[in-house]
């Protein structure tokens, strides 16, 4: 049975330069079921972090409708938006984005600090992921004193922190090399499978956009459905 959690309405979104409105996004409609996966490929200019924005409502449209479980995400207030991304949403994009003063284990947290969790449940959700992506030993570290890899790990503890419905990654992997990439990218989907989350990854990698359920593709704005799956798995 299909459960949508992610329901996309022809959302369009047009800037204005100079006299000439510019079309970003064009129409673009899409459903994402719980728990599934969904990569965005497409070339640069294409529209995807200006998609991945109105997901997350960080931006507007200038029509259509994004819904999660039900709720029109541009119809709630800037308070409410930031709440329900604080309580729904996990964000990661392709530099890490840590606070560089706070420890791995507070970036880890921040999401159930920000939500007012008590501190030492927040710091024990926190080490449970860190462990979870291998980074036990590095709790106390800073970001500077982290690997690439390592700092998208816990980008990824942070995002995955709080149990969102649904986490939407930005080339999450586009900073790393090859190796890390794939290793990074891995364990993203093993998490999301095994926490039930649903995810949207933006990635210009189409062997690691062919490990998500489903792939789509952004062409000047429109979103075309199908990636030929012989084709994904070629370029693999
Ligand atoms: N504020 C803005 N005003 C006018 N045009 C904009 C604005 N923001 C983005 N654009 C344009 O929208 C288009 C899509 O941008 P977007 O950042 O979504 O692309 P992208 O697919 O994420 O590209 P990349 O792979 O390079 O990250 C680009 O042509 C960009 O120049
Ligand atoms: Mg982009």
């Amino acid at each position: 049975m299909s459960n949508p959690l992610l329901v996309v309405n022809e959302l369009t979104k047009t800037h204005v330069d100079g006299a000439e409105p510019i079309t970003i996004l064009d129409n673009v409609s899409l459903t994402l079921n719980a728990g599934e996966s969904l990569a965005i490929v497409g070339s640069s200019g294409s529209g995807k972090s200006t998609l991945l924005h109105l997901l997350g409502s960080l931006d507007a449209p200038t029509s259509g409708q994004v819904l999660i479980d039900g709720q029109d995400l541009h119809q709630l207030g800037n308070r409410a938006q930031a709440q329900f991304r604080n309580q729904h949403m996990g964000f990661i994009y392709q530099f890490h984005h840590l606070l560089g003063e706070f420890s791995a284990l507070e970036n880890a947290a921040m999401p159930l600090l920000i939500a007012g969790r008590p501190v030492a449940e927040a710091r024990a959700k926190a080490q449970r992921l860190l462990e979870r992506v291998g980074l036990g030993h590095r709790l106390e570290h800073k970001p500077s004193a982290l690997s690439g890899g390592e700092r998208q790990r816990v980008a990824i503890a942070r995002a995955l922190v709080n149990e969102p419905r649904l986490v939407l990654a930005d080339e999450p992997t586009g900073n790393l090399d090859a190796h890390s990439a794939n290793e990074v990218f891995a364990l993203l989907a093993e998490l999301q499978r095994e926490l039930g989350t649903s995810l949207v990854v933006v990635t210009h990698d189409l062997a690691l956009a062919a490990r998500l359920d489903r792939q789509c593709r952004l062409d000047s704005g429109r979103l075309v459905d199908s990636v030929e799956p012989v084709a994904l798995q070629e370029q693999g």
